[in-house]
């Protein structure tokens, strides 16, 4: 009877079809049904495994009934599905965002004789209140035990969820952010063993976008000793819904320090995380190696629109996650900048080099043609040298259309304007025609004070990525085309004499095939 169980688990669990032609193929999208923010990201150093849970609806293409869906990695790229980890011990309850964390000490005694037992820390949504629960497990993650003491910290609002555990070096204690979502305010809790959490300190500062907040990460990062002293900084995401600066849901940051009960924010306005709308929840993987830049996964879509988006109607799923991404936090004229990249450079999915391209004053654009690669994702990276920074002129751009309707992304650099511009009013299949929200066009200014620019960017048949200036700036769009996008141009235009631009493309190896 047991293997049995075992066996319908495990078929539910790969029962997932993504061939169709919206599914992402370097990006991880659900199996079936709706999926929205990343939890308890954590690295196994033992197993060399990230562990990727995920707030999933196991039943409907829209949100509800939630549990905690679960997927595992040896290089963040390539993820095989695994059974739903965490659910509903009551019908009208939910199992919404969290954290986990590796206890190698076992902090909370509920590790007899291991160092990889594993803590989920999560909210519990119930009809008249949201409270914190934990579940350990023994297994490395895959199989999770309800804490039976639950709720670890208890309260009487419907607006106190998502907390964010990490280990505080300092304090050597654990440390939870949390956010106060109605209130708009990020507590920070601590605790020794996990079980037992005592409150810090609230943090908060006016000027603050959102009318709730969400999601809250505490991340350390190591900056140069030059910057700031000992060479940390605290940097606080927080996610907001709605009220986002670009409309619906959207995150920000501010950066200060941390010292063990109270964050201290340095930076007087929030510094938003994208430019675009589709890049929400953003979690940082507990148990990265010491010496490894800070890894994150956010979602890549939008309340406003995720639950109409044509996904669930044509293949069964909606929304997919970002791009693995490393972090550094450095300062951009002398403000302080989380800088994006894709995890590893893309080396797990980099596939064959489709050309390179000098384009110059008299030959001014390339096309390469990308149908034959099967994923329908690559990767352009652009370096644009010889500006003239004292009156930048002219415009890089490109569009990635389709060989078939024609519809297209597109976007690109206007250097007299320091602005880059991305668009999806080109893709036909969902459009503002749709839903109001699903705003077309995205910019970000940028500065051209320098003689060289660079971008790269993701396309991966319904989510497009973009990295600009080293990564300091990331715009993420999801987007639905018709029939799908299988040609890249980039043409320039108006630029100095002298100057050169070179194009560089590679197909990108699909993970599901
Ligand atoms: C883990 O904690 C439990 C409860 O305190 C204790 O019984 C056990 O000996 C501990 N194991 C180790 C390896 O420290
Ligand atoms: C922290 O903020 C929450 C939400 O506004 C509030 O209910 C709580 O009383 C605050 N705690 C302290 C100690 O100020
Ligand atoms: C942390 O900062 C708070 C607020 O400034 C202060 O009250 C507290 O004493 C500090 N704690 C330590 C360990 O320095
Ligand atoms: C757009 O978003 C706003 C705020 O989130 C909401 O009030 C409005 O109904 C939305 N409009 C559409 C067409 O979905």
């Amino acid at each position: 009877m047991q293997i049995a169980w075992i066996i319908c688990f495990m078929a539910a669990a790969q029962a997932a079809d993504y061939t169709g032609p919206l599914r992402p193929q370097v990006h991880f999208s659900p199996p079936v049904n709706f999926m929205n923010d990343p939890n308890g990201l954590f690295y196994d150093d033992r197993s060399g495994t990230y562990h990727m849970y995920y707030q999933y609806n196991p039943s409907e293409p829209v949100a509800g009934n939630q549990h905690w869906g679960h997927a595992t990695s040896p290089d963040l790229y390539h993820w095989t599905n695994q059974p739903i980890a965490i659910s509903p011990s009551e019908s009208d309850q939910y199992i919404f965002s969290g954290s986990a964390v590796v206890d190698a000490d076992n902090t909370s005694g509920f590790f007899p004789d291991q160092e990889d037992g594993v803590v989920a820390i999560y909210t519990v949504d119930s009809p008249d209140k949201e409270t914190q629960h934990i579940a350990y497990s023994r297994d490395g993650g895959y199989t999770f035990t309800k804490y039976a003491e639950n709720p670890v910290i208890d309260s009487t609002s419907k607006d106190f969820r998502d907390p964010q555990v990490t280990w505080h070096q300092g304090t050597q204690r654990w440390v939870m952010a949390i956010a106060y979502a109605a209130d708009r305010v990020i507590g920070f809790y601590i605790s020794s063993n996990l079980k037992e959490w005592e409150h810090a300190s609230n943090f908060t500062q006016a000027g603050l976008p959102g009318v709730e907040f969400e999601c809250p990460n505490l991340v350390e990062f190591p900056v140069d000793p030059v910057l700031a002293h000992e060479g940390r900084k605290h940097v606080l995401f927080i996610s907001v819904n709605p009220g986002a600066p670009l409309g619906g849901s959207g995150t920000f940051y501010v950066v200060g320090d941390f010292n063990g009960t109270h964050f201290e924010s340095e930076t007087p306005d929030a510094t938003l995380y994208d430019f675009a709308r589709d890049n929400y929840a953003a979690q940082w993987f507990s148990g990265i190696p010491a010496g490894q830049p800070p890894v994150s996964i956010g979602w890549a879509s939008n309340w406003d629109y995720t639950e109409e988006v044509p996904t669930g109607e044509t293949e069964g799923w909606r929304s997919a996650a970002t791009l693995p991404r490393t972090h550094t936090l450095g300062q951009v004229d002398g403000s302080w900048v989380v800088t994006h990249s894709p995890a590893d450079a893309l080396a797990p999915v980099k596939g064959a080099q489709l050309g390179s391209w000098d384009l110059q004053p008299g030959k001014n654009g390339m096309t390469v043609d990308f149908s034959h690669v099967s994923s329908k994702a690559v990767y352009l990276a652009v370096e644009i040298r010889g500006i003239n920074s004292l009156s930048p002129a002219g415009e890089v751009a490109f569009k990635i259309s389709s060989s078939t309707s024609g519809e297209s992304l597109d976007g690109g650099l206007r250097l007299e304007e320091n602005r880059f511009w991305i668009s999806r009013a080109g893709t036909h299949l969902f459009t503002s025609q749709d839903n109001g929200n699903f705003t077309s066009e995205f910019r970000a200014e940028v500065s051209a004070e320098k003689s060289s620019f660079s971008f790269s960017a993701v396309v991966d048949r319904s989510v497009f990525e973009v990295f600009l200036a080293d990564g300091s700036r990331s715009g993420t769009m999801s987007f639905f085309p018709t029939s799908p996008l299988d040609i890249l141009d980039v043409s320039a235009g108006g630029l100095e004499a002298g100057s050169r631009v070179s194009v560089d493309v590679w197909g990108l190896r699909g993970v599901w095939e």
